[in-house]
């Protein structure tokens, strides 16, 4: 009814529009003064967490790319080399895995199927496990050494919005606990990142605020044969998720790239009028980064493309090259994809919408996979 869906027409815009509360409830009492976090169940020593040398994060779907951002939090922050890797894929190759390996499990409902079977793999081999999971008392967690749930509340629509946000959240306490009981290397920034993640929230709800532009994009795109999307850095599975969202409830042909990698085959798809979505890291930090994916819009721009930039604000560079340009407040580089990835989850809903399409239950997916 509309009251369950808390006067929006979808499931899935109540739980996009819950994304700042969520993001800060599963924020909450988790840090302290000193960047420690509390975990919820740990039955690993901060000993433990001090003798792993590698990690290796395992999920599917939307959790995926919830993982792969951690990656590069988690080995800038730690110096832990850190693999992220398919749940479905992962025990098949014969992983080497230890006592000192940490295995993080990233799993919505805590029943996926395959991630159940990856860490049960990665238990055999002695292996510790912390999940970051969202239903409680799930089946993940209970079999896990240790859990932080992440507080995002129940999520009914199958295309995973504000879990997402909160998975990325949590990776971020993680990311700076593990710095912080092994000793952190980069202790100015790691403070800095910890007052810059109780931010989040609030620039979650900005951007919020000013999607507008993006449901009146949507309904213009809503016909195309393909949409493209790309990003660098942790842009790279923002991309992957806004081209996943898109397949998921649009049907449409959707991809996401790495950035670096058009020149090796995708931009060979760039039609006259092809929707890209550029993701656009901050020009501040890594300024590098920001100066490439800016020619690699202008690339795809004299091809043909139709460009979709999400950038920051104040970023001037990317103006002469966006046909629509998306703005999203000021964020350190790794914190970045929960504000940019809310205009694709955005955008995703309303060409489902458009094209008449159930967005709340998509065909042929389910909410949980229980089966391998
Ligand atoms: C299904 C859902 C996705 C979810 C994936 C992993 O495919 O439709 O939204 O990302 O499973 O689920 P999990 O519960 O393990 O995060």
């Amino acid at each position: 009814s509309a009251a369950e869906k808390g006067g929006h027409d979808y499931f899935m815009l109540k739980e996009i529009a819950e994304q700042p509360q969520a993001v800060a409830d599963t924020l909450l009492g988790r840090l302290t003064e000193a960047g420690d976090i509390v975990l919820d169940e740990v039955r690993l020593t901060d000993q433990d967490l001090r003798d792993v040398d590698k990690v290796f994060i395992v999920a599917c779907g939307t959790s995926y790319h919830a993982g792969m951002v951690a990656k590069y939090a988690i080995e800038h922050w730690t110096r832990l080399p850190c693999e992220v890797e398919l749940a479905s894929e992962f025990r098949y190759r014969d992983p080497v895995l230890d006592r000192s390996t940490l295995i993080i499990a990233i799993s919505q409902s805590g029943e996926t199927m395959d991630t159940l079977m990856a860490i049960r793999h990665a238990k055999e081999q002695k292996a510790r496990v912390l999940a970051i999971c969202n239903a409680n008392g799930s089946t993940i967690p209970r079999e896990s050494d240790a859990v932080l749930y992440t507080h995002a509340g129940p999520e009914i629509a199958v295309a995973s919005t504000k879990a997402f946000l909160t998975q990325l959240a949590a990776c971020y306490l993680v990311g700076l606990h593990l710095a912080h009981v092994r000793g952190i290397k980069y202790a100015d920034e790691v403070a800095a990142v910890v007052a810059q993640l109780q931010a989040m929230p609030g620039k979650v709800e900005q951007v919020l605020e000013t999607m507008e532009p993006v449901r009146e994009l949507a309904r213009q795109i809503a016909d195309s044969r393909s949409v493209l999307f790309i990003g660098r850095h942790v842009g790279f599975p923002v991309a992957l998720e806004g081209a996943l969202k898109l397949k998921e409830l649009a049907y449409m042909h959707a991809e996401g790239f790495a950035a670096g990698e058009l020149k090796h085959g995708p931009i060979a798809l760039i039609d006259k009028g092809t929707p890209v979505v550029c993701v656009v890291p901050s020009p501040a930090g890594r300024g590098v980064m920001h100066d490439k994916v800016v020619s690699n819009i202008q690339e795809v721009r004299a091809r043909g493309a139709r460009t979709i930039v999400i950038a920051e604000e104040g970023d001037v560079a990317v103006e002469p090259y966006a046909d629509h340009l998306i703005r999203v407040p000021r964020t350190p580089t790794v914190l970045a994809p929960l504000v940019t990835v809310v205009p694709l989850q955005v955008l995703a809903c309303e060409i489902a919408a458009a094209r008449g399409n159930d967005v709340d239950q998509p065909r042929n997916l389910a909410k949980s996979v229980t089966v391998e």
